[in-house]
C-alpha cells in the first residue's frame, strides 16, 4: 500500500530517503502501547458518536488480531511502512477498508506517538522499579549478615576509620532508595494523558480527553496541545533518573573490582561471574563488575544526546524528536539488565572476613577514636587532634602501633601522655562506639536495616 499521507505527493521517496525517514525498524516496540491508544480512541470516538458502535466494534476486533499477529512473529514491516502508527492503520486499513480509515479521526501522529511512549515508559518504570527492589531486598540481606563485621572506611581512597561491612553496603541501600524515589517522581510526571492534541492544536470534533484517559489509565490530561505534542520533558526525567541510578551501579561496581583485586582480597567474585584470559592461564577477570561500571556511559550518552536534540526546537513537533527512542530504549534496556545481573552477583558474593581482619592494624584507623576519648577527658579537640598526630609521627618513624607504645614513649611523645589515658584500642571498641544516629556502630547499622526493610515493605 502507498503512503497513507500521499495525497498530495507525485513522486516516490528515494530509497535512501525512506530508509533515512523510517522509525519502524526500532519504534516497532511500541506497538502494543499504540494498539492500547488506538482501542481507548475508538471506544471513545464510539461513545461520543463520532463512530457506530458497529464500527467501534469491528476496529477493536481487527486490532487485537493484529496484536496477536504481531506476537506471533506473523507480520513482516517494511521500511515503507515508515512507523508503527503507519504500519498498524495500514494493515487495519488493508482488513477494513473503508472503516478502518476512520480510526485516525481527531488524532495525529503527533499526540499518538506522544501517547504510546509516555504508556511505554508507564510500564517500564514499573519493571525498572521491580529491579530496584530486589537489588535492595539483595543488599538488605548481606548488610544483615555482615552488620558487625570490621573493614577499613576510606576517604581520599585513605585509611580512614574502621566501619562494618553491613553499614558500607547500607550506604548503597540509601542510593538506590533514592533512586526508587527519583523513578516515582518521574512515573508521575509521564501520567499525563496527551491523547486528542492532535497535530498541535486540539480538535472541532467533539471529542472527551478525559475519557481517553481513564480508559489508558492517565492520572492526568495535558492542559495545551501544543505543548502536549512537543514535550519530551518525561523522558529526560526518566533518562536523568536512569543515569543517576547507573552512577550507583557503576560506583559499587568499581568496589567490586578492586575487592576482588589481590591486592584487596576482600571479596572473591563467584565463577559465573568471571571470564578468563585468551593468553595468561591464571586470570579470572571480573569482567560483570567491569562492564556494569562502564556501561554508565552510554545512558549518560543518550541523555546528553536527548539534551541535544531537544535544545532550540520550536514548537510544537519536529521530527527531530523521532531521535528521542533509540537512546530511550537502549536507556531501559541497559539499565533493567544491569540491576538484574548486579543483584545476583550481589547475592552469591561473600566477604573474605579473616583476610579483611588482617588488613586493619595498617593506617591507625583508630586515632580518631583516641583524640576523641581525650575529648571526653576534657581537652579541647584541637588539641587532642594534635597530641594524637604526635603519636602517629613517633609511630611512623619508629614503626611502630599506637597498641605497643609504652608509657615511657608516650611522655616523650607529650608529657601530658600516658598509658592511662588511653581508650580501649581494638576495631571493636571503635566500631562499637559510634552509636551517633547513622554512625557504624553495629546496634545502630541494625537499627539501619530495621528502617529499610520497613520502607520496603511498604512499597
Ligand atoms: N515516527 C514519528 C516519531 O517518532 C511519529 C510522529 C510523526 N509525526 C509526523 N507528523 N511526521 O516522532
Amino acid at each position: 500500500m502507498a503512503n497513507l499521507w500521499g495525497g498530495r505527493f507525485e513522486k516516490e521517496m528515494d530509497e535512501i530517503v525512506e530508509e533515512f525517514n523510517a522509525s519502524i525498524t526500532f519504534d516497532k516496540r511500541l506497538y502494543d502501547c499504540d494498539i492500547q491508544g488506538s482501542i481507548a480512541h475508538i471506544t471513545m470516538l464510539s461513545e461520543q458518536g463520532i463512530v457506530s458502535k458497529e464500527e467501534k466494534n469491528k476496529i477493536i476486533v481487527a486490532l487485537n488480531k493484529i496484536k496477536e499477529e504481531i506476537e506471533m512473529g506473523k507480520i513482516q514491516f517494511s521500511l515503507n511502512d515508515e512507523d508503527i502508527h503507519m504500519a498498524i492503520e495500514k494493515l487495519l486499513i488493508g482488513r477494513l477498508g473503508d472503516i478502518g480509515k476512520k480510526l485516525h479521526t481527531a488524532r495525529s501522529r503527533n499526540d499518538q506517538v506522544a501517547v504510546d511512549t509516555r504508556l511505554y515508559i508507564k510500564k517500564e518504570i514499573t519493571n525498572i522499579l521491580d529491579n530496584l527492589k530486589l537489588m535492595e531486598e539483595v543488599l538488605l540481606l548481606k548488610a544483615e549478615k555482615y552488620y558487625n563485621q570490621i573493614m577499613i572506611g576510606f576517604t581520599h581512597m585513605q585509611h580512614a576509620q574502621p566501619v562494618t561491612i553491613g553499614f558500607h553496603l547500607m550506604a548503597y541501600f540509601q542510593m538506590f532508595r533514592r533512586d526508587i524515589e527519583r523513578f516515582q517522581q518521574s512515573y508521575e510526571r509521564t501520567d499525563y494523558n496527551p491523547l486528542g492534541s492532535c497535530a498541535l492544536a486540539g480538535t472541532t470534533i467533539p471529542i472527551d480527553r478525559h475519557r481517553t484517559a481513564e480508559l489508558l489509565g492517565f492520572k492526568n490530561v495535558t492542559e495545551n496541545a501544543m505543548d502536549s505534542v512537543s514535550d519530551r520533558d518525561y523522558i529526560l526525567d526518566f533518562m536523568n533518573a536512569a543515569s543517576i541510578a547507573m552512577m550507583h551501579i557503576s560506583r559499587l561496581a568499581e568496589e567490586f573490582v578492586y575487592w576482588n583485586s589481590q591486592e584487596f582480597s576482600y571479596i572473591s567474585i563467584d565463577d559465573s561471574f568471571c571470564t578468563g584470559s585468551s593468553i595468561m592461564p591464571q586470570k579470572k577477570n571480573p569482567d560483570m563488575a567491569e562492564l556494569l561500571r562502564g556501561k554508565v556511559g552510554r545512558v549518560y550518552g543518550n541523555l546528553i544526546q536527548l539534551l541535544t536534540v531537544m535544545k532550540g526546537t520550536p514548537l510544537a513537533y519536529n521530527k527531530d524528536f523521532q531521535e528521542d527512542k533509540e537512546g530511550l530504549f537502549d536507556t531501559i534496556d541497559t539499565l533493567k539488565k544491569s540491576l538484574l545481573i548486579f543483584a545476583k552477583m550481589i547475592d552469591k558474593t561473600e566477604f573474605n572476613v579473616e583476610n579483611i581482619k588482617k588488613q586493619l592494624n595498617k593506617g591507625f584507623l583508630n586515632a580518631t577514636d583516641i583524640a576523641e576519648h581525650f575529648v571526653k577527658m576534657n581537652i579541647p579537640f584541637r588539641e587532642a587532634h594534635e597530641l594524637v598526630g604526635k603519636m602517629v609521627k613517633y609511630c611512623e618513624i619508629n614503626k611502630k602501633d599506637f597498641n605497643n607504645l609504652t608509657d615511657e614513649e608516650l611522655r616523650e611523645i607529650d608529657t601530658r601522655l600516658s598509658l592511662d589515658y588511653l581508650p580501649d584500642l581494638s576495631m571493636e571498641g571503635c566500631v562499637k562506639g559510634r552509636v551517633s544516629y547513622g554512625g557504624t556502630a553495629p546496634s545502630e547499622v541494625l537499627r539501619q536495616i530495621k528502617s529499610g526493610k520497613h520502607w520496603l515493605q511498604k512499597m
